[in-house]
């Protein structure tokens, strides 16, 4: 191997690390105020009366939790958790939590141990 490949190696290897760890150090979503508001104060660790696994988007005992699945939650309530009129959570509000909820997902695929917080 001659020195410029050498040195291409090098950069690759290093740009290769730079990305890697930018996806890593990568902020946590911000937690939407409708979401503080409506939820937090149940779906909140150490576990309150809400299950904290949707924020792996998983379901209580572990099956995927799929979006629409959320939504009719929201909207009709399940056992021990009320239902939420638009005046409370409106449409966009609604998608903001599905979003919020996906994103925390996959933040908490690379970092476990994040909690999720109220934003500052
Ligand atoms: C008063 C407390 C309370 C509030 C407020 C609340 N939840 Fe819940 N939530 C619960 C409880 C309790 C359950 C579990 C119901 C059961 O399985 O018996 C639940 C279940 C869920 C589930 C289904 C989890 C599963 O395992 O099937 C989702 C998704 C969810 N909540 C999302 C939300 C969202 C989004 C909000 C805000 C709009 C919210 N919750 C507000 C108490 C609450």
């Amino acid at each position: 191997m001659n020195l410029k490949t050498l040195n291409i190696c090098v950069v690759a290897l290093l740009t290769g690390l730079a990305v890697n760890t930018t996806a890593q150090a990568k902020e946590p979503p911000n937690m939407p105020y409708v979401f503080e508001k409506n939820c937090f104060l149940c779906h909140k660790s150490p576990e309150r009366t809400g299950p904290i696994n949707i924020y792996d988007m998983l379901s209580r005992t572990g099956n995927p939790l799929h979006e629409q699945y959320i939504r009719s939650n929201v909207r009709f309530g399940l056992r021990a958790m009320p239902a939420f009129r638009v005046s409370e959570v409106s449409p966009k509000g609604l998608n903001a939590i599905i979003d919020y909820l996906k994103d925390v997902a996959a933040y908490r695929k690379i970092n476990r141990e994040y909690k999720p917080v109220p934003a500052e």
